[in-house]
């Protein structure tokens, strides 16, 4: 706990301390479309294999894992090339402009439906709605589920549930233990086309 402690004061200090970034947000805009939009889309709705949207993701979970792969916690070829240079108003003007993108407009049109109603019915007993909002919409440190893509899902999935993926917070090692990997891609399955269920 000391651990996860220190960091969230960290990242809240990295994300609060300036305040210039209201003045100034055109720069991150521009260095997001050059640096990040390759791989995750100009509007932050990715079309990459196991890339994720970044549209909709709250700006202070956005930080948290910018923290997190820039310190080489979370295992990223990828995302630790991008952010190991960056310096904390690098992470937080890129978080916020995370931030202000809209969430994907539409889910994927072929939902099966025994799948849909699977992954619904354990979003509810394990209590995913619980941490991540019962829209799935996410909200401050904890990300955005709904409409996120299937593949990035079911990888973040077994992460979390193989330990290969380590959160800040054990929250998401608990929620999935005893999880089967069948589970797993059912829940993927009906995350990626958002909770139709508006309010069970
Ligand atoms: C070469 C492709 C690539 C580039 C360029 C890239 N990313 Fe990523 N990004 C990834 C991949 C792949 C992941 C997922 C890593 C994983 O599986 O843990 C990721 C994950 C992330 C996440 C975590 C999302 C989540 O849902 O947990 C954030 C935030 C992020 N990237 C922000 C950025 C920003 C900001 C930039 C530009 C400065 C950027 N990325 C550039 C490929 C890229
Ligand atoms: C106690 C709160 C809590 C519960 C319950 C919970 N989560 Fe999470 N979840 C989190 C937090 C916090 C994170 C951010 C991970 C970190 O610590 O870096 C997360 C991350 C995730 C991610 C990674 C998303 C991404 O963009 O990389 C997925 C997928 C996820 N959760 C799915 C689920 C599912 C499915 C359930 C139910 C089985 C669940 N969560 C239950 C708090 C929770």
């Amino acid at each position: 706990m000391g651990l996860a402690t220190r960091c969230a004061a960290a990242m809240a200090a990295a994300l609060c301390a300036g305040t210039a970034l209201a003045q100034e947000p055109q720069p991150y805009a521009e260095r997001y479309a050059r640096t990040c939009a390759p791989c995750h889309g100009g509007a932050g709705v990715s079309a990459l294999p196991l890339t994720p949207s970044l549209a909709g993701q709250p700006a202070f979970y956005a930080i948290t894992q910018l923290f997190l792969f820039r310190e080489g916690r979370r295992d990223s070829a990828a995302m630790t090339a991008v952010a190991r240079e960056m310096s904390n108003d690098d992470l937080r003007g890129y978080s916020e402009h995370i931030g202000k993108l809209p969430p994907p407009p539409t889910s994927p049109a072929d939902a099966d439906a025994l799948r849909m109603e699977r992954g619904a019915a354990l979003t509810q007993r394990l209590h995913c709605t619980g941490c991540h909002g019962s829209d799935l919409a996410g909200g401050r440190q904890v990300p955005r589920l709904a409409l996120q893509r299937e593949d990035y899902l079911l990888h973040a999935l077994r992460g979390f549930r193989a330990g290969s993926r380590v959160g800040y917070t054990p929250a998401m090692t608990e929620a999935l233990a005893g999880v089967s990997p069948a589970e797993l891609e059912d829940m993927a399955h009906y995350l990626a086309r958002g909770p139709a269920a508006k309010a069970p």
